[in-house]
């Protein structure tokens, strides 16, 4: 039997800047649905990407004296890297300025055009340029954009028009036939109240005074207006309007989308016109856009003028992505605003990771070394004390399904945190070390199994939020992927006999008043891509001359410095200590075309067995060395920071000997 599908999006950004936590904030809920729902058996497409045309992008490209694609490219690159950081799982990245979306939209353009459900005029009206809308007289607030609350500017030109109108008593009706399509429902009365009941205009579908854009074909001193080009992505990139078989297939396969995630101020563009678009296409309709809540900064909205935005990079180097996605996920209710406070965020990764699961995780592990020989026993008979156990862990899969289901993730985790909990009081009141020292083999036995058990299950369901620490505590714990399936979310399911490695803790406990300063400093600083520019400290200059700024970066190279580089996909075949060299691990790495010996100083950070299988990436022009009377042909990319190092590693999907670049 074929899988269901599942189509998820995010919005496609405005590359004008670098992204913020606001944008990290979607890309990362969006993921974690994609993930789940991928854990749950669905076939997921996960789209998203970057809204590179319109009047913004132009006079940003203009400010910095480049063309628009030269401004882009850099940007995209930065931002295709932060999602690489966190771990984004997205299936495809659509940028409007490609061929297969460009091509599609004037073709769309035409025939609407053809329907007369456009039709030619003038606009005269205000417009805000940062968020690419329209807005009446009527509608400003105290001369500002009511969505913003920015400048907005007069604007008389010819444009093309969409007769909206005669689309919207089908679009109530769909509402009302479809009660979950816009999520948090408030969000539809709002949509109501506002823009259909005071009459819905029609919308202004084309721009002549300026012209990056997709041109309209029959006519292209007009520019296709952003926000029909911007929402027409979501067909585009799964293949609708193109003439080869295999996208055609993806489309009938995937749309309509299941869910469209976006943030509260695009809703209406999501409700309103991009549906009455899909009317006039005759296409099926979305079944649900999900309008999340701001995340807003200590000084109200994040903005670069109050110099309080929020920069995802930093956190994620500072406290690793599996915490800072925890941290977005957990700690407001999906739908809702909230405000970052670095005292909420050093509390999450304090209470929640390093006492709670942390702790569960260290202790049971390290009373398995102390007490049974490091393995998992097998359970001997049970207590009303695992019988309760057992039901809440049944309970918590329901309630987690459940809320996940409804994208309720912040009430998902906190099931899963009740569970966890409950873990550590069960150890608390069965007090292993008692029955250990009376002799108590059996009960002993019985209580460890349920310690690990519910380790598992919290394992399994966090995997969707965290990236990274479920699979170092599945190796860990030897788990099978039977045991690690969704379908295993019940105690008792875990096979008892087999050893557990001993570890390193997983989330460390942070000084709260050193991360409280650092986090304070990091968001009431100025904007952190202008920083380097203002700062010019005598320190600054002195690390320039040693060729490092102070956060160890390196002075500026040209691309063709970097592309002196080869960077290739390697799969570790084999690897093993290196004979007296208590640093050294030694390979063999396949390049697609050969295999190539490397030798590399990371024992410290992994068993050798721990390796074999995955794909790095090897720098594959470096001249050869021999360390300790090893040859070495090449270098394995790994990220360090402290005491910590991690391989870089890319996803098995990508071939041996692929470039990287
Ligand atoms: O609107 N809190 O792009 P955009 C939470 N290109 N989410 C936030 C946020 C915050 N403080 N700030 C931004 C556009 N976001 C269009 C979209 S789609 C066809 C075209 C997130 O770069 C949130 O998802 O202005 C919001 O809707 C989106 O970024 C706006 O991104
Ligand atoms: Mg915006």
């Amino acid at each position: 039997m074929s899988k269901p599908s599942f189509y998820i999006t995010t919005p496609i950004y405005y590359p004008n800047d670098k992204l913020h936590i606001g944008h990290a904030y979607t890309t990362v809920a969006s993921d974690t649905m994609a993930r789940y729902k991928r854990l749950r058996g669905y076939d997921v497409y996960f789209l998203t990407g970057t809204d590179e045309h319109g009047q913004k992008i132009q006079s940003r490209a203009e400010q910095a004296g480049l063309e628009p694609k030269a401004f882009l490219d850099p940007i995209i690159e930065w931002i295709q890297a932060l999602w690489k950081k966190l771990d984004i799982s997205y299936d495809d990245f659509i940028r409007t300025t490609e061929e297969r979306h460009e091509k599609v939209v004037a073709d769309i353009f035409e025939r609407l055009l053809a329907q007369d459900d456009i039709y030619l005029s003038e606009y005269e009206g205000w417009y805000c340029t940062p968020d690419e809308s329209f807005w009446l007289e009527r509608e400003l607030k105290d001369g500002k954009c009511p969505e913003c609350g920015r400048e907005v500017q007069f604007v008389r030109e010819a444009s093309y028009f969409f007769r909206m109108g005669k689309y919207v008593d089908r679009l109530l009706q769909y509402y009302e036939d479809n009660p979950g399509f816009i999520e948090p429902v408030g969000r539809k009365t709002e949509m109501i109240k506002n823009f259909i009941e005071p009459g819905l205009q029609d919308l202004c579908v084309s721009r002549t005074s300026f012209d990056w854009g997709v041109h309209v074909k029959s006519d292209p001193k007009h520019v296709v207006y952003v926000w029909l080009d911007a929402l027409t992505n979501y067909i585009t990139a799964i293949g609708y309007g193109s003439d080869d078989p295999e996208a055609k297939a993806k489309f009938e396969k995937y749309w309509p989308a299941d869910v469209h995630v976006v943030g509260k101020d695009i809703v209406r563009f999501h409700t309103i016109y991009w549906p009455i678009i899909l009317m006039a296409l005759d296409l099926p309709l979305p079944k649900k856009v999900f309008g999340h809540g701001f995340f807003l900064a200590k000084g109200g909205k994040m903005s670069k003028s109050k110099g309080n935005v929020i920069d995802p990079l930093q956190l994620i180097d500072r406290y690793g992505r599996d915490a800072f996605r925890y941290f977005l996920m957990r700690e407001i209710p999906f739908g809702q605003d909230g405000v970052f406070t670095p005292e909420a965020m050093v509390d999450r990764l304090n209470y929640d990771l390093a006492n709670d699961f942390g702790n569960l995780i260290h202790r049971t592990v390290a009373m398995l070394h102390r007490f049974y020989g490091g393995a998992i026993p097998v359970p001997a008979g049970l207590t009303d004390e695992e019988e309760a156990l057992i039901s809440l862990a049944a309970q918590t899969r329901e309630l987690v399904e459940r809320y996940m289901d409804e994208m309720q993730f912040s009430l998902a985790l906190s099931e899963i945190w009740n569970l966890v909990r409950r873990g550590n009081k069960y150890i608390d009141e069965c007090q292993p070390w008692k029955l250990h020292k009376e002799g108590q083999t059996e009960r002993l036995q019985t209580v460890l199994y349920h310690m690990a058990e519910v380790i598992r299950l919290a394992t399994i369901m966090v995997q969707p939020v965290m990236p990274d620490a479920p699979k170092v505590i599945r190796r860990q714990f030897g788990w099978t992927d039977e045991e690690f399936a969704w379908t295993a979310l019940n105690i008792g399911a875990g096979v008892g006999g087999r050893r557990v490695a001993e570890g390193e803790p997983l989330f460390p406990r942070l000084d709260v008043e050193k991360e409280i300063e650092a986090l304070t400093e990091m968001t009431t600083s100025t904007v952190p891509n202008q920083q380097a520019a203002k700062d010019t400290s005598g320190q600054q200059a002195k690390a320039a001359e040693k060729g490092q700024d102070k956060s160890g970066a390196k002075p500026q190279i040209g691309i063709d410095v970097f592309d002196q580089v080869e960077l290739r996909v390697g799969q570790i075949k084999t690897a093993a200590k290196v004979e007296g060299a208590d640093k050294l691990l030694q390979f063999q790495i396949d390049l697609g075309s050969e295999t190539r010996q490397i030798v590399s100083g990371i024992a410290k950070y992994y068993a050798p067995e721990d390796l074999i299988g995955k794909k790095v990436i090897v720098v594959a022009n470096l001249k050869p060395a021999k360390l300790r009377g090893v040859e070495s042909q090449g270098m394995i990319l790994c990220a360090s920071e402290g005491d910590a190092l991690t391989i870089a590693t890319v996803p098995d999907s990508m071939p041996n000997g692929a470039i990287v670049k």
